[in-house]
């Protein structure tokens, strides 16, 4: 294998002992703190990205939570010296902690000049990329790993990648080309890479070649670093000079800070600032992990990686068997880069300065009786438990050492930790057992048992009662169990904090938890039917198939064919280029939003007088600085305006009020911070869809300003059937849904000449354009806007993104200086508006069968603080789905409330529209007791059925005339995925488990797929000299793969190879007037106007071809280009186009859950997908669009709950620490996906049918799923009655659902 990997550099000693050096992929670089630039807490990213000028590492959350930045420290081990390779956060690591650092990002592996390096290469090919902005992240983990690490097995792949997000892929194929490498690499993986040079080396095995040079990294050093700006940074190697160093500070009252991985930072970001750090990592001393005759030591700086290994090793020694499930429980801490670095002491630390944190460190050291060693000189050093050292002072200390002791005897250690997410999640509420019992002697406690609980509240550590009640008593009775949970009930009381669970749950947690213990302890002596209680639910490794059809007869084609997406390397190298990767120009400022903190209320005073002082700040803008219209968005559906800067009346908690612009991002943050604003007339906000419902109904506007006018009710021709067999009632709430993009919105704009040169991370140019215009009050064509791709968008960067783009275009114009405003993740979830939340409510009559014949139905979306993106009209519109619509009648409705406003988000009202019809099948089927199925089936749509109007595709009058695929995607799903055998099976398995239970749910769908008006342009030209042809189009690139899908067409209309294509940025001047993209229909759309503009110059070339023979493409293009040929087309799909009409999308999605009851946890077995893409052009980018698009709403249904604060409206889950999106252990560990075989479509573009969209309609399967396996264990608690679950559905949901009493249900 060529080895693409720099030389080992030199050894270059350290200047001297103030001055810091490290190297970035082979380059010294040197930083001496005098010569300024960099604080203490400037971070190893931004010196990557704007001083080593490597843009490949990104940043998103900037807090450990996403992996985006991802990159690879060598270091050397303080005990051993032996060299450590691995991932880390460098968004969390200080510059000044990096001397002697060897990193290397991923420009260093490889690149389209030198060549790709295997894991860039195999994840290019396997589609493991879509948007490109998680990439970087994911390479480095995985080289990281690949390095660290001799024998990689699967299972390591899948448990490294607990830290990295994607939001596009839906993470399958990056396992499989990451999974590709390991030795038990499934064969078919083997298999699918056998084409890729280089494939049988795994990277990090090979002698002599690449990945297997040394590293760079110098001797560790004392430090004594003086910072311009008066802080201290001191790197210390031994004990003796820190505690001077301590000491010092102590007496100086100097405010300092201990750093060790700095990966607190990540949680607590508002501690400091700090007048000193003190960097203790390289302290052998406190890196010991040894083993004496009573106990196990830790030292303080020990990473919790180490920890994991120490500990499940010494798990095999006589008198720690215990060690082994605590090792474990740490597994489930943070994530790998963060476990990489943190430390045991930091997280203790992080306990002791924040009593509140659900520390899982704490919890399960004090579970065992580890001592925490305190020193504060080397010979003074004092012992306590963890739950003592809680109120030690530490000033002028350290924590020196843990020790564990050795226990002989029968001792059941169980640990738990119930999460929102199964990965990189803290605890709703955390616990620790440690029980001595006598098995011969009826499971009798022999001593004290140690039962401890996080998540209570910031005091509660030992359920002290509970562990006094159950000592010496006997388990096998029944008595010991009740007089246990008794105690619980009465000593546990769990604080009410948002946006925690809640305390109800919490407490339920806690007795559940001790009832899983005991039953784990009495093992087959329990009643079988209760042993699933006992366990944890098990989870397999994730595996995948994906099926599709190619076409034999465009085998010489581009298209039709799984092609590698156009720009997967260079995405896969870091070279691809984002809006915030455009070089900083020279005089650049950078601006940052001044956000409101409540909703409902009215500004009093801005007060910026502060910030203003601050050097480096240039100015403050508000409202009052416009010079023309005060709005960034004027609606899509309806118009209005959205104000840039709020003048008075603040509606939503994250509006913005005034843009700060200084020098650096650095000042500038720091600066918006200091903007002191004054409300007044605070009112309580509206933040419920029912809340504003009941407002308008109590104010008698409900009618009128709540639901739509009856023109927009989606009315069947037959009047419904009065006199109904049945009739039901229901409603079905759904949540909203955070766009979770991993490119924040960033626009850069630089003033020129002739007017303003924008970048911009938007999804729609022309509204940017026109936008900015009307602020500024200049003509259109003074605006040039470019976009190359974007990092994910969702819908988000519609009319979300303009606002920022507005700003940053308006600052300039007042600065006459380039202005850039990168928002951070945190900032971007407080001003930007989510998928919409809907009601549903409805009334149904049917038959004995099923088949409905009166449906009234109210759809009511939450449009935020203005209505101008409501779709409610869209989800009644598609509800009717793959059903005969006998007597409906169902009206739209919105509501405004105190929220941000809610947008577009990946198929949107589509999808709530789906859900309650379903929701309505579950009901109907759950009243009659038959299968959810047969209730479905006698509902289906068949030939000449009405059709209800539908936006832009169905009218009044419509029959419909095609074939409902849906029963035959349902006979071949029922047999590929054994659906009556697997039935069987649910039902068996319910019934023999009474705390696990299995769920089953197919959902069916048909889809309209309309095209709303939207047009596109394309513009193609071919270069004479050599035949390669450019092509800007008037979609954006953002992931769905649009540019590889326009390239494939022109290279198949042209007749030429794929190779011969180039797909250039987005402009507003070659692409003028196009829409946004979005709704799946994009692609299509461009794709269609590519042909028809290379079908322009095909025409024109025509003559000179007959007059050739036989031409190869170059002779014909270059005799076309002398005889004057214009080598130029161009065409703008739009409505009046005849060519392209609507069509159905059909699909079904069979999903398999498994739920604990106990704790609420669940996972997806198994997921089976079908969907009918017509001819795919694409078929590997059709399938990573359904999976993405599958997952993302896996995370709709059953993950992504956001909360506000009920008094002043801010939402409280803005972060990666609140808001979880769908990790790796979140998908279904069994997913097939395929791609409807000998599928066409007579109505689209070239035969095929769109995927970025549909597939998120029918993830509601899981909400039934999980649904079915809740009420397999009320059946059990004696209740059969219909109940409601809204989306997204929470552990807590389950547990409450699930009607589980502690005192009647819990038996052995
Ligand atoms: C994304 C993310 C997810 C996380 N999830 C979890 C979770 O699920 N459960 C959980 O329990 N934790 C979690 N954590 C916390 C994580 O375990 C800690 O951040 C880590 O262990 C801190 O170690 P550190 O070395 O980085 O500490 P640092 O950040 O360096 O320091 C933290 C504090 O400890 C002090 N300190 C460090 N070493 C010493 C010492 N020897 N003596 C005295 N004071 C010292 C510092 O002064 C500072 O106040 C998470 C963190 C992140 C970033
Ligand atoms: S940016 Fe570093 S983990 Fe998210
Ligand atoms: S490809 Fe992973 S976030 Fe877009």
């Amino acid at each position: 294998m060529k080895c693409i990997l720099r030389k080992p550099q030199p050894h270059q000693p350290p200047p001297g002992n103030d001055t810091i050096s490290f190297s970035i992929n082979g380059n010294q670089y040197t930083v001496k703190p005098t010569d300024g630039g960099l604080n203490p807490e400037s971070r190893l990213v931004d010196y990557i990205r704007d001083e080593a000028n490597l843009k490949g590492t990104k940043w998103t959350c900037r807090e450990g939570g996403c992996g985006a930045c991802v990159v690879t420290a060598r270091t050397k081990d303080p005990q051993t010296g032996q060299e450590l390779v691995r991932a880390v956060n460098s968004c969390l690591t200080p510059v000044y902690a990096c001397d002697g650092w060897d990193i290397s990002t991923v420009e260093d592996l490889g690149n389209r000049r030198d060549g790709y390096h295997p894991i860039q290469k195999r994840l290019a090919q396997f589609g493991g990329t879509q948007c490109g902005f998680c990439t970087a992240g994911m390479v480095m983990n995985m080289y990281s790993l690949a390095m660290s690490k001799k024998d990689l097995k699967s299972e390591d792949v899948e448990n490294s990648f607990d830290g990295n997000i994607c939001r596009c892929t839906g993470y399958r194929p990056i396992f499989d080309a990451f999974k590709s490498f390991a030795d038990d690499a499934d064969p078919e993986l083997k298999r699918r890479c056998g084409d890729i040079e280089d494939c049988g080396s795994c990277p990090g095995k090979s002698s002599g070649g690449c990945c297997s040079r040394a590293a760079t990294n110098l001797p560790s050093a004392n430090l004594d670093l003086s910072l311009p700006t008066g802080e201290k940074w001191n790197k210390v190697t031994d004990l003796k000079t820190t505690f001077e160093i301590l000491k010092n500070h102590a007496k100086n009252n100097v405010k300092y800070r201990i750093v060790a991985g700095n990966t607190g930072t990540g949680v607590f970001k508002f501690d400091g600032p700090y007048d000193a750090y003190v960097e203790v990592n390289n302290i052998p001393d406190l890196s010991v992990l040894s083993v004496n005759k009573s106990e196990a030591v830790l030292g303080a700086a020990v990473t919790l990686t180490k920890a994991i290994d120490f500990l499940e090793n010494l798990g095999n020694t006589e008198g720690y068997k215990y060690a082994g499930g605590v090792g474990h429980h740490i597994r489930r801490v943070a994530n790998t880069p963060v476990r990489n670095f943190g430390t045991i002491a930091g997280n203790i630390m992080m306990k002791h300065d924040h009593h509140d944190f659900p520390s899982d460190i704490f919890l399960i050291l004090e579970t065992v009786g580890a001592k925490v060693y305190v020193a504060s000189s080397p010979t003074d050093i004092s012992s306590h438990t963890l739950d003592d050292f809680l109120n030690v002072d530490m000033k002028g200390k350290i924590i020196a050492y843990f020790t564990i002791p050795k226990r002989t005897g029968n001792y059941v250690y169980r640990s738990f930790k119930i999460t929102k997410r199964h990965q990189n999640a803290h605890a709703y509420v955390n616990a620790g057992f440690l029980i001595k019992v006598d098995p011969a002697n009826n499971f009798k406690i022999t001593e004290k048992p140690s039962i401890c609980f996080g998540g209570i509240g910031p005091k509660f550590v030992h359920a002290t009662r509970t562990e006094e009640a159950l000592t010496g008593a006997d388990l096998t009775d029944p008595n010991t169990l009740k007089k246990a949970i008794k105690m619980l009930d009465e000593e546990v009381e769990p604080d009410n904090h948002l946006p925690d669970a809640s305390p109800q749950y919490r407490k339920q947690l806690t007795k559940n938890l001790l009832y899983k213990v005991i039953l784990g302890i009495l093992g087959d002596k329990a009643d079988g039917n209760l042993r699933s209680g006992a366990i944890d639910l098990p989870r397999k490794q994730n595996s995948g198939k994906q099926i599709y059809d190619t076409d034999e007869e465009f085998a010489d084609s581009a298209l039709y064919k799984p092609v590698a997406k156009l720009e997967a390397l260079i995405q896969c190298s870091g070279e691809a280029e984002y809006v915030n990767d455009v070089p900083k120009q020279t005089g650049e400022l950078s601006g940052a939003f001044v956000l409101a903190t409540v909703a409902n209320a009215e500004i009093k005073n801005v007060d910026a007088s502060e910030a203003l002082k601050m050097p480096g700040v240039v100015t403050f803008i508000t409202a009052k600085d416009i010079p023309g219209r005060n709005s960034f968005y004027d609606g899509f559906m309806l118009n209005g305006k959205e104000e840039l800067f709020v003048e008075s009346h603040i509606r939503a908690s994250g509006q913005a009020l005034g843009l700060v612009v200084a020098e650096t991002r650095d000042i500038v943050i720091a600066a918006a911070k200091l903007v002191k604003v004054e409300y007044k007339d605070k009112k309580k906000p509206i933040l419920k869809i029912k809340d504003a419902i009941e407002k308008s109904k109590a104010e008698g506007t409900f009618e009128t300003a709540v639901m739509y006018p009856s023109f927009m009710t989606v009315k069947s021709p037959d009047a419904p059937n009065t006199a109904s067999e049945h009739k039901i009632k229901g409603e079905l709430n759904i949540g909203g849904q955070a766009h979770f993009h991993m490119e924040n919105h960033v626009a850069l704009v630089i003033p020129q000449d002739d007017g303003l040169m924008v970048y911009s991370s938007t999804q729609w140019i022309d509204q940017t354009q026109m936008m900015i215009a009307k602020a500024l009050n200049i003509p259109n064509n003074s605006i040039e806007i470019k976009v190359k791709r974007i990092g994910g968008s969702y819908g988000a960067k519609a009319s979300r993104s303009t606002q920022v783009a507005v700003a940053a275009a308006l600052a300039s114009h007042i600065t006459r200086k380039p202005v850039r405003v990168a928002l951070d993740l945190e900032h971007g979830f407080e001003m930007m508006g989510k998928r919409l939340p809907y009601y549903g409510d409805y009334e149904v009559g049917f038959d004995q069968n099923g088949k409905i014949d009166a449906l009234q139905a109210k759809v009511i979306c939450d449009a935020g603080m203005y209505e101008l993106d409501a779709t409610s009209a869209f989800a009644v519109a598609y509800m009717q789905s793959c059903y005969h619509a006998t007597g409906w009648n169902v009206q739209p409705g919105r509501t405004t409330t105190n929220t941000h406003l809610n947008t577009f988000c990946r198929a949107p009202g589509t999808t709530q529209g789906i859900a309650i019809i379903e929701n309505i099948m579950e009901h109907i089927a759950d009243v009659l007791k038959k299968d959810a199925l047969e209730i479905r089936q006698a509902n289906f749509l068949k030939p000449g059925d009405p059709l209800l109007p539908c936006h832009g595709k169905q009218h009044e009058g419509d029959v419909f005339e095609g074939v409902n695929l849906i029963p035959t995607i349902i006979e071949e799903l029922k047999r590929t995925a054994n659906y009556e055998e697997r039935k069987r099976f649910v039902e068996d398995f319910n019934k023999s488990n009474r705390w696990m239970k299995r769920g089953l749910s197919l959902v069916p769908m048909r889809y309209l797929q309309a095209y709303h008006g939207m047009k596109y342009s394309v513009f193609v030209a071919i270069h004479n000299q050599d035949g390669t042809v450019s092509i800007s189009h008037g979609g954006i690139e953002c992931g769905q793969g649009i540019n590889t899908k326009v390239a494939q067409v022109a290279a198949h209309t042209l007749g030429i190879p794929l190779s011969k294509i180039a797909v250039k940025a987005t402009n507003n001047l070659v692409t003028a007037n196009s829409d946004t993209t979005g709704g799946a229909i994009t692609s299509e759309l461009v794709s269609y106007a590519t042909v028809k503009s290379c079908e322009q110059i095909l025409e024109r070339m025509a003559p000179i071809k007959k007059g050739l023979e036989d031409p190869s493409w170059e002779e014909l293009v270059q005799k076309s280009n002398q005889s004057g040929i214009d080598l130029r087309g161009t065409y703008q799909y739009s409505l009046n186009d005849p060519d392209v009409k609507p069509y159905d999308i059909y699909g079904v999605n069979l999903t398999e859950v498994e739920v604990d009851i106990l704790t609420g946890e669940f996972k997806i077995v198994r997921l089976d997908l079908v969907e009918d893409a017509g001819k795919s052009l694409s078929p590997e980018i059709d399938i990573g669009q359904i999976e993405g698009s599958l997952v993302m709403g896996l995370g709709l249904w059953s993950e992504e709950k956001l909360v506000f604060h009920p008094e002043t409206g801010r939402l409280l889950t803005r972060n990666t620490w609140e808001y979880k999106i769908p990790f790796p252990k979140c998908i279904p560990e069994d997913m097939r996906i395929v791609i409807m075989r000998n599928a066409t479509n007579p109505f689209g573009v070239l035969r095929s049918k769109a995927t970025g969209e549909p597939p998120l309609c029918l993830s509601v399967a899981v909400l039934f799923a999980i649904k079915n396996a809740i009420k397999a264990a009320r059946r059990d608690a004696g209740n059969t009655d219909w109940f409601q679950l809204d989306g997204p559905v929470t552990p807590e949901d389950v547990v409450r659902l699930s009607l589980t009493d502690p005192g009647a249900h819990f038996r052995y």
